[in-house]
């Protein structure tokens, strides 16, 4: 039985408490038994709505160890792994404490803030021989998972063309704004993008060149709205991200088109729709 201990339980904590709480209810081995927050209103329920559907259980804070101090955690528990919620700017140092005291590590995207924090990540994990692990969710989403399957078994020939977006409303729910603070989160292009950038990196390998077009609306928060051009020799790719679409109804939404030379598949709406040049559409079972 893995124990773990949650590190921030604000919106995307929350997704992973959720999650916990359905591994522990389906059998998996693997026991939430810590949560840290530094507020203790989240251990009274007092959460904000983030752009997702994620947190919305009934939580019984009473079946866990809690704790709004990350160093004494660690301290007092006997854990096998951390898992970080943690905004951006907090990764590496609480990363960097969990893996010195033996103790393996699960952290959300984006991993740090500049390559200098990553690597001394990267150097603490190996210098202990425990993992690291990033969450770069998209690896595990099926329908990026199916591209990912088409693009390296060439079934319908190579990549022409692809595109790739996420974005939604402005993310107003964090820790002290932090989010909006491009020296906290690295602005929507460290924030959100480096799904995109991780997705594309993955499919196609690292791209000659990258150009990124930005722009800022909100003082402070970097760039909000951003393309970039990948540049690879025989595909065109360009992946764009924008959370400043703040309809009421609007929330989130990620997408891609990727052409290959028989076929094109499609992303949008939470539904992937596969299009053989050569045939009849389908929505593949995943
Ligand atoms: N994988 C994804 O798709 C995805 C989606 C959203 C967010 N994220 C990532 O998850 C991380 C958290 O983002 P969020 O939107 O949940 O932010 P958030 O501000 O909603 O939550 C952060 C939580 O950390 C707590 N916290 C702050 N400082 C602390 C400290 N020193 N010790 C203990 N707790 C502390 C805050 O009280 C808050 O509850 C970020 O790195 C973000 O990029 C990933």
């Amino acid at each position: 039985m893995l124990k773990v201990g949650l590190v921030g339980i604000g919106f995307m904590g929350r997704g992973h408490l959720d999650i916990y709480m359905q591994l522990e209810e389906e059998g998996f081995p693997v026991k939430l038994v810590a949560i840290c927050d530094v507020d203790k209103d989240k251990f009274e329920g007092k959460f904000l709505p983030g752009n997702l559907d994620v947190g919305n259980l009934k939580y019984d804070f009473s079946k866990y160890n809690l704790y709004t101090d990350y160093d004494e955690m660690l301290e007092k528990e006997d854990l096998d792994y951390i898992d970080i919620a943690l905004p951006t700017y907090l990764h590496a140092e609480a990363t960097i404490k969990a893996l010195n005291k033996g103790i393996h590590v699960l952290c959300e995207k984006p991993m740090a803030l500049n390559t200098e924090e990553c690597q001394a990540m990267i150097d603490a994990a190996k210098a202990n021989n425990k993992k690291l692990m990033i969450a770069q969710c998209l690896r595990f989403w099926p329908e990026y998972e199916y591209l990912k399957k088409c693009v390296d078994s060439k079934e319908y020939g190579k990549v022409v063309s692809a595109y790739f977006f996420r974005g939604g409303t402005t993310p107003r729910w964090s820790y002290e704004n932090w989010l909006l603070n491009k020296e906290k989160s690295g602005g929507v292009l460290l924030d959100q993008h480096i799904h995109d950038v991780d997705v594309i990196n993955w499919l196609f390998g690292t791209p000659k060149q990258v150009s990124t077009v930005g722009r800022n609306v909100f003082p402070g928060s970097g760039y909000d709205a951003v393309s970039t051009n990948y540049i690879y020799d025989d595909m065109a790719v360009n992946a764009q991200d924008d959370w400043t679409i703040n309809s009421k109804d609007f929330g989130f939404a990620m997408t891609f088109r990727v052409n290959f030379e028989k076929g094109t598949l499609i992303y949008e709406g939470g539904k992937l729709t596969v299009y053989p040049h050569d045939g009849k559409s389908f929505v593949p079972e995943l």
